[in-house]
């Protein structure tokens, strides 16, 4: 039943009544659905929030990895900084206290020398204060050991050699005189350090790293206005007498010559050597003097011992001549870097020379005993040095008892069968460590107060 305005009561159809129903029933739905939206809206909001959270969180976390990162580099670039700085103060150090220093390489065993593996000659010391730079030898048991500037293990690789030796290569192009040798016994790696395989990317050694290193920098260097012209000489001496390595004429040495005052070695009052009649070679490139090096390597005295296939039976001594002019800075500098691989000591009997070998090595024994009459009078700090003794010392005068940075690598085999050869090595090393030169100095000046500093 449906009321009317005046209260009477019109009955209701199943129609209508239906109609009421349904709208009741939607009017819950909508209702219910209202509810629900309602929810969903305020889930949304709240997840809208979180993500916006979650989003500003992120952003901070990004921030933070970039900024410690950042930090992380100038950590380690700091970390590279302080290395560099702790060498050149080493290096400073080393200088001002005027003494010839002395590197230590140990090579690996040679696959012939496999079976004397079994016990180990030679042993490096693992404490903080001797590490890199101690070495043991084991002689009858009992280690004896040893300290140097640095030591290189059998594994240290050719570059790993050259980066220690690269700042004092550098200096020549700063004006001073360097010189760097190998001493050691026959077979200990003397040529491999030196010279290496020149053309080979891993194995060349300090002589072909050396030019590459200068020619590169004196690329940089011209940025900054500073020309430079480099001269080379290679000669080696060989039974006591000189032969120019770089001449066409294939028989060139005082012996054959007849003529006395060739190759004669003199030293100027500036400290500089000069060996008259020697081919001095003007070179731009390193690959120009890769290939002097290569006709030097062909001409050099090499045979064969019981000891080492490849033996240099000579001194080889390689000289770089550096003359670099600075126009605007009104400067100029004088540099000399000698390289010098030595001919290596061995005892007679172990040798088995006989003939011109045996000449041979009595003359590199006879010279070597020179440099260590030398050394032993040099560390005594003795009145008269015997520089004049061989023609070896005589060269190297201004190298160990002048103003030069010099610095020597001493070559030692690990073989068991070496240890009393590497005894004696270590031994002169040490001595030579203990030997005071006078403190390195710069041949620079005024370019247009000073024309031209003499040297040969
Ligand atoms: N660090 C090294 N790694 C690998 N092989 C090496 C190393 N040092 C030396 N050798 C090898 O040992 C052998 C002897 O070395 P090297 O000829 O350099 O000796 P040396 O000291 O110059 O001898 P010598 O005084 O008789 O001329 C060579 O076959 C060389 O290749
Ligand atoms: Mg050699």
């Amino acid at each position: 039943m449906v009321g009317t305005a005046n209260g009477s009561r019109t009955p209701v159809t199943p129609r209508q009544a239906f109609s009421i129903a349904t709208c009741a029933l939607q009017t819950d739905t909508i209702i219910r659905l209202q509810d629900q939206l309602a929810t969903a809206e305020k889930k949304l909001e709240i997840s809208d929030l979180s993500s916006v959270e979650t989003r500003t969180g992120y952003e901070e976390q990004k921030k933070l990895n970039a900024e410690l990162q950042i930090r992380l580099a100038e950590a380690e670039a700091k970390v590279i900084d302080g290395e560099v700085l702790r060498k050149k103060l080493h290096n400073t150090i080393q200088e001002l206290k005027g003494n010839i220093r002395v590197f230590c390489r140990v090579r690996p065993l040679l696959s012939d020398e496999g079976a004397e593996s079994e016990t180990k000659s030679i042993t490096f010391p693992t404490t903080t204060e001797a590490l890199g730079r101690g070495i043991e030898v084991v002689q009858h048991g009992q280690p004896i050991p040893f300290m140097f500037d640095k030591v290189f293990m059998p594994q240290s690789s050719q570059e790993e050699v050259f980066t220690e030796v690269s700042q004092l290569v550098q200096s020549a192009l700063d004006g001073y005189k360097v010189c760097i040798f190998a001493y050691g016994q026959t077979g200990s790696g003397k040529t491999h350090t030196m010279m290496g395989t020149p053309g080979s990317y891993d194995d060349k050694g300090l002589i072909p790293r050396s030019l590459e290193q200068i020619f590169e920098a004196r690329q940089k260097l011209k940025e900054q206005g500073w020309k430079y012209e480099m001269q080379v000489s290679m000669l080696e001496i060989y039974n006591e007498t000189i032969r120019d390595l770089l001449s066409s004429n294939k028989s060139s040495s005082t012996e054959s010559s007849g003529n006395k005052q060739q190759y004669a070695i003199k030293h100027d009052a500036n400290g500089n050597t000069h060996v008259s009649d020697l081919t001095i070679v003007d070179v731009r490139s390193s690959k120009e003097v890769s290939f002097l090096l290569n006709r030097a390597a062909q001409s050099r005295s090499v045979g064969r011992t019981q000891m080492n296939e490849q033996s240099s039976r000579s001194h080889f001594v390689f000289t770089l001549r550096i003359s670099g002019v600075n126009e605007t800075m009104e400067q100029q500098v004088q540099g000399i870097l000698n390289l010098i691989d030595l001919a290596g000591s061995e005892r007679l009997s172990k040798s088995g020379s006989t003939g011109d070998r045996l000449r041979e090595t009595q003359a590199i024994n006879k010279s070597l005993s020179s440099l260590s009459d030398v050394i032993f009078a040099l560390a005594k700090k003795e009145e008269h040095i015997p520089f004049r003794n061989s023609k070896l010392t005589y060269l190297l005068q201004p190298c160990l008892g002048g103003d030069s940075k010099t610095l020597m690598v001493v070559n030692v085999s690990p073989a068991p069968s070496s240890v009393n050869e590497s005894l004696c090595s270590l031994r002169f090393a040490a001595r030579v460590n203990a030997c005071e030169i006078s403190i390195p100095r710069r041949q620079t000046s005024m370019r247009y107060l000073e024309p031209r500093l003499s040297y040969g």
